[in-house]
């Protein structure tokens, strides 16, 4: 058994039991770059402001080094007995550098370390998803300009409502991405927080530069209370909560995906690639991928819930039940990225069945609102317009026919006014292109949005700050 930090004020030895209880690394090694990069800038201020000699730090730095790559090359043996990262690469750096060592835990506390830790990480994932959202907007603007000129029903109730273009279909789901990437740079403000100094709770009576360590490692900003930065796991609820919202959207177009291929709907066919068979039945190919990402939104909810339920009743400062923070974060982490990778990467491969999606809009009497606007263009007031076609719905329900498919005389006994220049705007095209209002589904407005789409993704930045 290792001795422990805290042996002076033992008598016993810590229980196995309790050892394996407490200890974290099997989680918390994940962040063995991050613990070295923040230990790495805490020396080097130690050293600026003469806490420790520049000598010192160099031999500190050094020795960090070795053990980051040591841990890379999985040459870095892991114990129950040293509980988390932060003690094993401690450990590790007084076998291999000795006694100054000792040193490096200067001025600083695993609370303030391991706040440090996680924000490093997250920092990291949060500009990765941004940068992956942002491939995503481009797929789906990119699926949308080449669907232009592809007609579908649009839906309320999952009942044919009116006609879309297949492209502004798609195109809300760019607004949804656009979204979820926007709440991603605003978390990322407050991610971008720099805890180091707080020490245990209070602060230190070393004479360090917190603004330096900040500087060193890229922080916008320095935590401005102690007892805060050791204590707020806001970043990880506010990431956690994006992606949550960010998941509700990919699994309503995995929803709409599942649906859509059914033998019902069939309005389009996933790439095999994509799609998974049955064991027992031949003829099947199953949505398992939109599946699996509608269920697995449940697990990001679930990660959510988990610390927003961890953190609402701890008194300030730090307390133990933190460690349990990671786990959610790192699952949550790596959900969302494969969820948004295989989205990006699926879309583009799907085929979609023009002609099936053509044909929906043919049945279902689409253009009744249609019909209605005419009678209000004639001088009908809406209610009584609303009326007059619902009567000749349910005559034509009955009749087995849709509304142009209505003589004009029988379409006058529900409307006198109506005249022959009726039949022109009843077509699907005309549905599509008269609903110009600007965000609608008319071709020249669906266009524009595309185009706008195309702007703002060349105008944005790379890698966000
Ligand atoms: N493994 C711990 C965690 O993740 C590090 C902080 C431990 N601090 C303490 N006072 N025991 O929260």
């Amino acid at each position: 058994m290792t001795e422990k930090p805290w042996d002076g004020r033992f008598a016993e030895k810590t229980d196995r039991l309790v050892e394996a209880f407490t200890s974290s690394h099997q989680v918390d090694r994940r962040l063995y770059r991050h613990d070295i990069e923040g230990s790495v800038a805490h020396c080097r201020m130690l050293a600026k402001v003469g806490v420790i000699s520049e000598g010192e730090a160099g031999d500190l730095v050094t020795g960090l080094m070795r053990i980051g790559r040591d841990i890379e090359r999985g040459r870095f043996e892991f114990s129950d007995s040293l509980e988390d990262i932060h003690m094993h690469i401690e450990a590790r750096l007084l076998q291999d550098v000795g006694k100054v060592a000792q040193k490096l835990h200067t001025a600083r506390s695993r609370n303030d370390q391991v706040a440090l830790d996680t924000r490093l990480f997250a920092r990291e994932e949060t500009r990765a998803v941004i940068a992956q959202l942002r491939g995503l907007r481009r797929v789906v603007v990119d699926l949308a300009g080449a669907h232009t000129g592809t007609f579908m029903p649009g839906y309320t109730h999952l009942q044919r409502a009116q006609p879309v273009l297949l492209a502004h279909h798609l195109m809300a789901y760019y607004e949804m991405f656009t979204r979820d990437q926007a709440r991603f740079a605003d978390a990322l403000q407050r991610i971008d927080v720099m805890p180091l100094g707080a020490a245990a709770l209070a602060g230190t009576t070393y004479p360090i530069d917190r603004h330096y360590t900040a500087e060193l490692l890229g922080f916008s900003e320095v935590a401005a209370n102690s007892m805060d930065a050791v204590s707020d796991r806001d970043f990880i609820l506010e990431f956690l909560s994006a992606a949550s919202i960010a998941m509700v959207h990919l699994s309503r177009l995995s929803e709409e995906l599942v649906l859509w291929s059914t033998a019902e709907f069939g309005f389009i066919e996933l790439p095999d690639a994509f799609a998974t068979g049955s064991s027992i039945m031949p003829q099947k190919k199953n949505p398992d991928v939109p599946e699996l990402m509608r269920g697995k939104a449940g697990t990001v909810f679930g990660d959510l819930m988990a610390l927003l339920t961890l953190v609402k009743g701890l008194p300030l400062a730090y307390n133990r039940d933190m460690q349990e923070d990671k786990a959610p974060l790192f699952r949550s982490v790596d959900t969302l990225r494969a969820c948004l990778e295989i989205t990006a990467r699926m879309l583009p491969r799907i085929r979609f069945r023009d002609d099936r999606l053509r044909q929906a809009t043919e049945h279902g009497f689409f253009n009744a609102t249609d019909l209605a606007d005419y009678l209000v263009g004639q001088g009908v007031p809406f209610r009584k317009a609303h009326a007059c076609v619902g009567q000749a719905v349910a005559y034509g329900l009955e009749h087995g026919k849709e509304l142009h498919e209505l003589s004009l005389e029988e379409l006058r006994n529900f409307a006198s006014v109506v005249g022959p220049e009726i039949f022109e705007l009843l077509t699907v095209e005309q549905m599509i292109n008269r609903r110009r209002s600007y965000g609608g589904t008319a071709a020249e407005q669906v266009e524009a949005a595309i185009a706008e789409a195309r702007r703002r993704l060349d105008g944005e930045t790379e890698v966000p700050k």
